[in-house]
């Protein structure tokens, strides 16, 4: 499914423009294409504004090489002829300019405190089934690392949970949906949970494993653009809500209107996980930190003294 292109910017700034166009010009490098700092600032203001990206002037190089495939592949030969192409709504292409621009760095187990603290959060629910939002899910190893806490919480492969695990790019929810990695990613795994959880390839598919086919069926999957007006396939209340390194991308404003869509969503008990660089500090009335960058709802009642936890 493909959001069509931007009604955004309403509220929103523009990115911080890069330097002057006539100066930066004068240093480019020799490249197939001409990239000039116009072309790079009609990308930034692109980007920004369909996925709320703000990429850095040190991006340039980037950028380039990225999108230069794309001139390639529909045989146009400048940057402007492949913008203005984009600009009239593509929708296709606007799938692929955006999976290009994406930053999808992940691991299984990133930031393992929250793990620790999410397991002790699913203890204490046990009672009911349960909701995770994985919202920036990339090539799959968070939500999965999502899906083998909560088995090994509840002491079996099919724990009453649900993870919707989303992302902006639909590249990197196909391979999270296939479920099958390099073995590099995941050689700090503990024995234990390489056997139990993943399947190891043996013929053809020797240096790859697989999750186990029980994780994959705790998971669902919609493309997900954190910047629309709505979330359709979102549905709430959540319990943990995992939006980690991905707001780190987006100004505060951005990163504000996004929070106060989070707020309705997750339910009055539950917990957004943050990225270990990202402070919502900003929204203190939407969000109260925890601490090590998990934040409960700004309206959570505190229980009353001798309520059960
Ligand atoms: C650096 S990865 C973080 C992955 C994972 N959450 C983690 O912490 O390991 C950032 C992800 O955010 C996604 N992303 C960027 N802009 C987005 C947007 N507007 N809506 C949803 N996802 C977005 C990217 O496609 C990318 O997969």
């Amino acid at each position: 499914m493909i959001t069509p292109p931007p009604k955004l910017g309403a509220g929103r700034a523009a990115p911080t423009p890069a330097p002057a166009p006539a100066a930066a010009d004068r240093l480019q490098p020799k490249r197939e294409f001409q990239f000039t700092q116009a072309d790079f600032e009609r990308v930034r203001q692109l980007i920004y504004k369909h996925a709320g990206i703000s990429l850095a002037p040190i991006k340039q190089d980037m950028v380039y090489s990225r999108l230069a495939r794309r001139l390639r592949a529909l045989n146009m030969s400048t940057f402007d002829q492949y913008l203005a192409h984009l600009e009239k709504g593509d929708a296709a292409e606007w799938e692929t300019f955006v999976n290009s621009l994406t930053t999808n760095l992940t691991s299984f187990f990133r930031e393992s405190h929250h793990f620790d603290l999410l397991q002790k959060q699913l203890i204490g629910l046990a009672h009911r089934p349960i909701k995770i939002w994985c919202s920036a899910a990339s090539t799959g190893e968070e939500p999965y690392s999502l899906a083998i806490a909560a088995c090994e919480a509840f002491g079996s492969l099919t724990p009453p949970v649900q993870i919707h695990a989303s992302d902006i790019d639909t590249n990197v929810l196909k391979t999270a949906e296939r479920g099958v990695y390099p073995a590099e990613r995941v050689e700090r795994l503990s024995p234990e949970r390489l056997h139990k959880f993943f399947l190891r390839g043996t013929g053809a598919q020797a240096g790859q494993v697989r999750v186990r086919p029980e994780l994959q069926k705790l998971i669902t999957y919609s493309r997900v653009n954190l910047l629309d007006a709505a979330w359709p396939t979102v549905k709430g209340p959540i319990d943990a809500l995992f939006c980690r390194n991905v707001m780190i991308y987006f100004d505060k404003p951005t990163q504000y209107q996004i929070l106060e869509k989070f707020v309705p969503l997750l339910h009055r008990d539950g917990l957004l996980y943050a990225g270990h660089s990202e402070s919502f500090l900003h929204a203190a009335d939407l969000f109260r930190s925890l601490g090590r960058t998990v934040y409960e709802r700004a309206d959570r009642r505190a229980a009353p003294p001798g309520a059960p936890a």
